[in-house]
């Protein structure tokens, strides 16, 4: 990897919407669980500093080489660790980093990644079905389409790509073996949707699927989301931006229930569940970037920012 020329690679998204969903307190205490090439985490120093610090989780050990060189002028106010944010709780009692006034998550893959046909994410390029956001990671891709059954495969690509084509796709990869590289499973489901395009294409939903799976996506944004109750002070800010609507569900069910007093079901008469709300939901509506902003970043046009803030409750 060409260090100079990643430096400009990942377009931070709804960056100015960030900074105010985070409401930046100077000489704050922030975490962004999704540091990539470090966008959002230099516009939050910035408005930190002086006297802030910041937390920087990333997985993949890439692309906190060049958040590293890009926030070097901070490097005395962050702290960045090569870490899934699965162990979010323990590296703040680690580096005795709470309470925080906010916690950011900017989820999915960077452009970074996307873009370096090696890492195997994109079907526009050809590489190695890899997937995985960090090298210590042991299942590949490749692992789940060429050693799968059809079963599991179908479930992959049903659950995780909600594509109603999965378990004739399936078969159609699993026909296939071995499968090599990333064209090479594009061009299979090419031929089995008998499309090569359109303005999404086939091969897009299986690809997401895939890298849902390898990265265990799904079930670390649940578990992390937890973790973050304990981590910020009150009156903090959660912020979550995601790019599809399986992670969307996650956080507004997580911030659904953590915002209501009783999660008793409804027909229970009295409650009995003890439950008490620990966070307020800031924003009724999901934020979306501008049609400026789509167009200036065609990748940002799926994102959707959800804000909530720790509360007291002496409930
Ligand atoms: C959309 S990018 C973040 C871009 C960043 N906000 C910026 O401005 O450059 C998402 C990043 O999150 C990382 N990531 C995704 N899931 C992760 C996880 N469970 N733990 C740690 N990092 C994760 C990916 O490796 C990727 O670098």
């Amino acid at each position: 990897m060409n260090l100079q020329m990643t430096l400009n690679y990942h377009i931070p998204v709804l960056l100015e919407e960030t900074k105010k969903a985070l409401d930046i307190q100077l000489g704050g205490r922030y975490i962004d669980c999704t540091v990539g090439t470090g966008g959002h985490s230099s516009a939050i120093l910035e408005a930190i500093s002086p006297g802030g610090q910041l937390l920087g989780l990333d997985a993949d050990p890439e692309a906190l080489t060049v958040a590293r060189e890009r926030l070097k002028a901070y490097k005395n106010s962050v702290i960045l660790v090569n870490k899934n944010f699965v162990h979010l709780e323990e590296i703040c009692r680690k580096y005795n980093f709470r309470p925080v006034n906010g916690i950011l998550f900017d989820l999915g893959l960077s452009s970074l990644q996307l873009d370096e046909s090696e890492r195997g994410f994109s079907f526009r390029t050809d590489g190695p079905l890899d997937m995985r956001f960090s090298p210590l990671q042991k299942i590949t891709a490749s692992d789940i389409v060429n050693n799968y059954s059809p079963a599991e495969l179908s479930r992959i690509i049903t659950d995780y790509g909600e594509d109603y084509r999965a378990q004739h796709i399936a078969y159609g990869i699993i026909r296939e073996r071995p499968v090599k590289s990333t064209r090479q499973l594009a061009e299979i489901i090419e031929h089995i949707t008998g499309s090569t395009g359109g303005r999404i294409h086939p091969a897009t939903k299986t690809f997401q699927a895939l890298r849902i799976a390898v990265n265990e996506e799904l079930t670390n944004l649940e578990n992390t989301l937890k973790q973050t109750t304990n981590l910020l002070g009150y009156g903090g800010r959660l912020v979550v931006i995601s790019y599809h609507s399986l992670e969307d569900r996650i956080v507004k069910n997580f911030l659904r229930r953590e915002s209501r007093n009783c999660i008793c079901p409804p027909f229970v008469i009295e409650c009995t569940c003890g439950h008490v709300a620990s966070f307020k939901i800031i924003n009724k509506e999901i934020i979306t970037p501008t049609a400026e902003e789509v167009y200036l970043n065609p990748r940002s046009r799926s994102a959707k920012m959800r804000i909530a803030q720790r509360i007291y409750n002496e409930n």
